[in-house]
């Protein structure tokens, strides 16, 4: 039985929804409470049992292949210091059963071009995408629970949450026959519908577990949406030849490509955090909005 060792992380794009923030750093660096985002979405992979992460990368993203490497000079520090705690934080980021692997995407032509692009690493393999702009909590993880998905249907799996109807053109938007409580098997996939023209109002978050058979359907896909090779094309095309279904995660999905998404992923997950969270909640108490 086929099970999920890949993850395909695109991570090319210009993040100009935070600029200036995002000038010289890649947007999957910003910060939540004290790790970037990119690292939450790699703890997740993990977490689903995945070892090989596969990053397609583009231009000034230097940061990420750095923050998964050997900090040779900070790791002599802090062991010369006897700082052990911050020494296996900083070696905890990358497990060592965990291989990263960078490939370039030349141009920013879509997240279906991005997926596109690891072909050549996931070959003939099912494999996750994680979009680690969507931050999600959930327990299990929410990649794990698609996970044990696949493990049930063999077949691609793709999260899904309902969506406000004015929101639909955020969203690859599904429609298809309700199969259980969380689970509908698809028969239509349409990127981004404005209001009137959206089929349902379930959006797909940032979490797909693809069969090999979708690269064959970007491939040949024009380009859709925003002038890009848009995933969902693909899956759409997809879907006429395999099942593939999508699955109403548990959890909470905050949009951290969006700062209002951003800030409430900081506040709440400062809330939690085990050190943080106690006195923080006393401030924003005492702030008294
Ligand atoms: C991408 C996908 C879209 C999906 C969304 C989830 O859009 O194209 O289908 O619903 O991610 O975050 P983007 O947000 O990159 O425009």
């Amino acid at each position: 039985m086929a099970l999920i060792n890949k993850a395909i992380f695109p991570v090319a794009g210009l993040g100009t929804r935070f600029l200036p923030a995002t000038k010289a750093q890649p947007k999957e660096m910003l910060p939540v409470v004290d790790k970037p985002l990119i690292q939450y979405a790699v703890e997740e992979a993990y977490a689903a049992g995945i070892r090989q992460m596969i990053f397609v990368n583009g231009r000034n993203k230097r940061a990420i292949p750095d923050h998964f490497d050997t900090a040779f000079e900070l790791e002599t520090e802090l062991e010369n210091a006897n700082k052990r705690e911050l020494l296996s934080l900083v070696h905890s980021i990358k497990p060592d059963d965990m291989e990263c692997i960078y490939i370039r995407q030349p141009k920013a032509l879509g997240l279906g071009h991005a997926v596109l692009c690891a072909q050549c690493v996931v070959v003939n393999e099912p494999f996750a995408v994680l979009l680690a702009d969507d931050l999600m909590v959930g327990k299990p993880p929410v990649l794990k629970q698609m996970v044990d998905q696949f493990a049930e249907w063999q077949a691609s799996i793709l999260a899904v949450q309902e969506v406000p109807a004015e929101q639909t053109k955020r969203y690859g938007i599904v429609a298809g026959t309700p199969i259980s409580d969380r689970l509908m098997d698809l028969s239509h996939m349409v990127e981004k519908p404005a209001p009137e023209d959206a089929p349902s109002r379930l959006g797909v978050a940032g979490r797909y577990i693809l069969t090999p058979g979708v690269f064959r359907e970007i491939a040949t896909q024009p380009r859709g949406v925003g002038g890009e090779i848009q995933l969902t094309d693909g899956i759409a095309a997809l879907l006429r030849r395999e099942k593939v279904f999508a699955y109403r995660y548990e959890g909470k999905r905050y949009d951290c490509g969006s700062k209002e998404g951003f800030l409430q992923a900081n506040v709440e997950l400062a809330l939690d955090h085990p050190e943080l969270g106690a006195s923080f909640r006393a401030y924003l108490k005492a702030l008294e909005i």
